[in-house]
């Protein structure tokens, strides 16, 4: 989806610029991420849910500057989930009262700064938090806006760590006997907090929408309980993120559009029923705003065939740019963009650098049997969650973010160097 083409000579471009081109000037390994396609689709996402819904883009997808002037002009909000977040965020201009801010164990400092920011929201995710965050606003002398997060007890169909409705994980204050009810009891007491919602994120990369259609159920339950007991209406619900992208070709992702359409029925529905105000929804999509929009460039270093198995093709970089695989067994894509190629295609494992067998970028992947060090390679659909949970394993630098725009690219997060490491080694 991005603004790819294959030229003439076979060399892949991305909005006009030949990646053989991307990698003489910015070397490789690098992110490149293409502006328009990611304008395109925060502004789908924010069309798709209308002026009477909130989008937060969910900044652990990936965040930068650049990103966040990108979201505040096309119209979305921003969730952060750490000070680091709140701090890229502030520092490039975004509003503080279009931030929601996140986290299971944010920092009594990390909650001082938000309130004090004037952060929009804040997601309640325990109990001590409800007093803690009351009690930081109080000593400000300010009311903080806050939601508290509920775990609705869904099982949604993704890979387990990523996966946070169901009871047993860290998240949310559980809805089962009677704690989330609890939790609002103490909130509406504390004079510190002005709750304006319920909270839920069911998982990420999901593609079917039954377990919104539950998680929506019941938190409406919840908001019918809540005006029964205490005679209000809270004003806001919000479903998380988690809409699923193409991999691969076989996902079959959903367009905004219809997701809104979905979830806007369901609460609606939902609503009537329990004869309340419709609220004001909320969405935080990561992945699927960032996802598709980047790919990452490799140059091929060395290429060993294993007999009988299969031939493993190292890449200049690996776990250290892109953990899902080996962390999620996530399943990638790769295809040779410098040059074209007629020969048979021979099964490949794309790896990495690091000095890990476990180290896979692609674990099984078709490419052309002439492959020979020197090649580029693309990975597709690296936009989330690889340059944010990129590590310095091994030492190895960190890529940059190159963005591709009208036949012009630019950095916005440069190539880490060693001095970078060094620095930090003080002893
Ligand atoms: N809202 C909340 C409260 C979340 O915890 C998350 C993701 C999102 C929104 C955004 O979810 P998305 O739309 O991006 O799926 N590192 C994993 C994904 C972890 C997601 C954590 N929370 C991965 O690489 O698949």
């Amino acid at each position: 989806s991005q603004t790819v083409t294959r030229g003439d000579d076979g060399v892949v471009e991305v909005a006009g610029i030949p990646v053989t081109r991307l990698a003489e000037e910015f070397g490789t390994p690098a992110y490149i991420l293409d502006e328009d396609d990611f304008r395109t689709r925060a502004r789908a996402w924010r069309t798709a849910f209308g002026p009477d819904a909130d989008v937060f883009y969910a900044g652990k997808a990936f965040l930068s500057r650049a990103v966040v002037r990108w979201l505040d002009e096309e119209g979305l909000n921003l969730d952060v989930c750490s000070g680091g977040e709140l701090a890229t965020a502030l520092s490039a201009g975004m509003p503080a009262e279009r931030i929601a801010f996140h986290g299971n164990n944010k920092s009594v400092e990390e909650i001082r700064r938000a309130v004090q920011a004037g952060v929009g929201r804040i997601v309640l995710d325990s109990f001590q938090e409800i007093v803690r965050v009351a009690h930081t606003a109080q000593s400000l002398g300010k009311r903080q806006k806050v939601q508290i997060r509920i775990t609705v007890g869904v099982e949604a169909h993704t890979h387990e760590f990523i996966a946070t409705a169901h009871e047993d994980q860290k998240f949310g204050i559980p809805l089962a006997g009677g704690q989330a009810a609890e939790a609002v009891r103490r909130a509406l007491q504390l004079d510190g907090l002005e709750l304006i919602g319920i909270h839920s994120h069911i998982g990420s990369q999901i593609f079917d929408m039954s377990g919104f259609e539950v998680a929506a159920h019941r938190v409406v339950g919840l908001l019918r309980d809540i005006r029964d007991e205490h005679g209000v209406e809270l004003p806001e619900i919000d479903l998380g993120g988690g809409l699923g992208i193409a991999y691969t070709s076989a996902d079959d992702p959903r367009e905004p559009h219809e997701i809104a359409k979905a979830l806007t029925e369901i609460v609606t529905r939902e609503c009537e029923a329990a004869r309340l105000r419709t609220p004001r929804i909320s969405v935080e999509p990561g992945r699927a705003v960032v996802g598709p929009t980047a790919f990452t460039l490799y140059e091929v270093g060395t290429v060993k065939p294993l007999d009988g198995l299969r031939t493993y093709v190292s890449v200049d970089g690996g776990m250290s740019d892109n953990i899902r695989t080996a962390l999620y067994d996530a399943q990638y894509s790769v295809a040779l963009v410098s040059r074209a190629s007629d020969a048979e295609p021979m099964l490949a494992r794309v790896v990495g650098k690091h000095c890990e067998s476990g180290d896979i970028v692609v674990k099984d992947a078709f490419l052309p049997a002439d492959l020979a060090p020197g090649d580029l390679v693309a990975v597709p659909a690296t936009g989330a969650y690889c340059r944010s949970m990129a590590s310095n394993y091994n030492h190895v630098l960190r890529p940059p973010v190159v963005a591709v725009r009208d036949g012009e690219a630019r950095v916005i997060v440069r190539r880490e160097t060693e001095d970078d490491l060094l620095r930090l080694d003080v002893g």
